[in-house]
């Protein structure tokens, strides 16, 4: 998967610019507040069709403009292909696929996968379980348009269950979540296997990255805290009898205490909680090497890799890890942005440096051999 360039119009601190990124290294710099991060965050943008950042879409538009704009293209070994997309303060966003106008944003995932990192991405160790999950989301719905799909009917019917579980009609309480458990059953199932499946394949291969980050200093291991396996038959079974075992608890409650959306994932290291007992240079390349084994399993399911986009790693790494983890990027297509570049850490690599400033490209050189 390569972009071959993305072109920005109104887009946060950008009035236009085109990018050409470098076919395998590609390193923004800059200052601080000159729009890095904005640039990482609009190529997972036209990948995703969705921002990395927590927030309104309509944040991107430039201040005091109407419509913000990304447009790029990117080849594959399946060939090429063109996104657009448009955000419109009071028409919201729109995207087109080779310049037709798709009815769903689900359309864009698997086009150009993408794979994002930066510092707020320790929250994926540090912080609550939706992160966890919201990590296999992303991940799961580029992947596979089934899980995409399947993940949002879950979510949709869980809120009205959970709107329903707060009536006071007990009757009618009783004869309406009979209908709804059907489907939410099988929704959760289909969400459920994928999980498993993408958390059994992630975890040797993340343990690998680990070590190789860590020179072989640190054993990483993940548990699903799911308590569902087996067939998807079997999933939507064993999850049909805890939902309907777990009734009255859900009525006092008024929501649903099982389910895919309390999911989570533990993170040991060398035996204990990278949570709990992890440093921040620990976390971080946990984080990290989760990262590059999705980038792996991208590979193993679509023959490609995704776009690599690492936001402001490479100042919070020691030397040792940060020539890791450049020469752990081979053959990916790999966007780094940081306030400056150490040459030492790049040595024997062929990359595009393109040097940012207020929103504007001041200079693409490439450098190395
Ligand atoms: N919608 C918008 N319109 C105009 N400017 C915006 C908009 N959204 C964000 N900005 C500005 O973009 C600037 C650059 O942000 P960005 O996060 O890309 O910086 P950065 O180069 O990554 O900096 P750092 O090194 O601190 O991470 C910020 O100062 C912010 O005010
Ligand atoms: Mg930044």
């Amino acid at each position: 998967m390569l972009i071959k360039y993305l072109t920005l119009k109104n887009f946060r601190n950008y009035a236009e610019e085109t990018f050409r990124f470098g076919e395998e290294l590609t390193v923004l710099t800059g200052a601080n507040a000159q729009g890095k991060t904005n640039a990482a965050e609009a190529v997972f943008f036209l990948c995703t069709g969705y921002s990395p950042r927590a927030g309104k879409d309509r944040l991107v538009i430039r201040n005091g403009c109407e419509t913000a704009e990304i447009e790029g293209v990117a080849e594959s070994s399946y060939g090429g292909v063109s996104v657009k997309i448009i955000f419109d303060k009071n028409d919201g966003k729109k995207v087109y696929i080779n310049g037709c106008e798709t009815a769903r944003i689900g359309e864009l995932m698997g086009n150009i996968n993408s794979v994002f990192f930066n510092p707020a991405e320790l929250k994926l160790v540090q912080d609550s379980p939706e992160d966890r999950r919201r990590f296999m989301n992303i991940s799961l719905s580029q992947m596979s348009k089934n899980y995409f799909y399947s993940l949002q009917k879950y979510n949709r019917i869980l809120f009205q269950r959970n709107n329903l579980l707060k009536d006071r009609d007990l009757s009618l309480v009783k004869d309406t979540l009979f209908v709804w458990d059907g489907q939410l059953c099988k929704a959760a199932a289909t969400v459920i296997r994928q999980r498993n499946a993408f958390l059994s394949e992630i975890a040797p291969i993340a343990k690998e990255k680990h070590l190789y980050l860590s020179d072989g200093k640190e054993t990483l291991e993940m548990r699903s805290e799911s308590g569902y396996s087996g067939t998807e038959k079997e999933i939507e079974d064993n999850f049909a009898r805890d939902l309907k075992d777990g009734f009255e608890r859900d009525l006092r409650l008024g929501y649903t205490a099982i389910g895919p959306h309390r999911d989570d994932i533990k993170f040991i290291l060398n035996g204990d909680d990278a949570r709990i007992f992890g440093s921040q240079g620990q976390q971080r390349t946990v984080a990290l090497s989760l990262k590059l084994a999705e980038a792996e399993i991208f590979k193993n399911r679509s023959g490609e890799y995704p776009v690599l986009i690492l936001d402001d790693v490479l100042s919070e790494l020691d030397k040792s890890r940060q020539k890791r983890l450049i020469d752990a990027t081979h053959g990916i297509q790999t966007i780094f942005t940081a306030t400056g570049i150490s040459p030492a850490a790049f040595r024997g690599r062929k990359y595009a440096h393109i040097a940012i400033e207020k929103g504007k490209i001041k200079k693409t050189v490439v450098r190395g051999v």
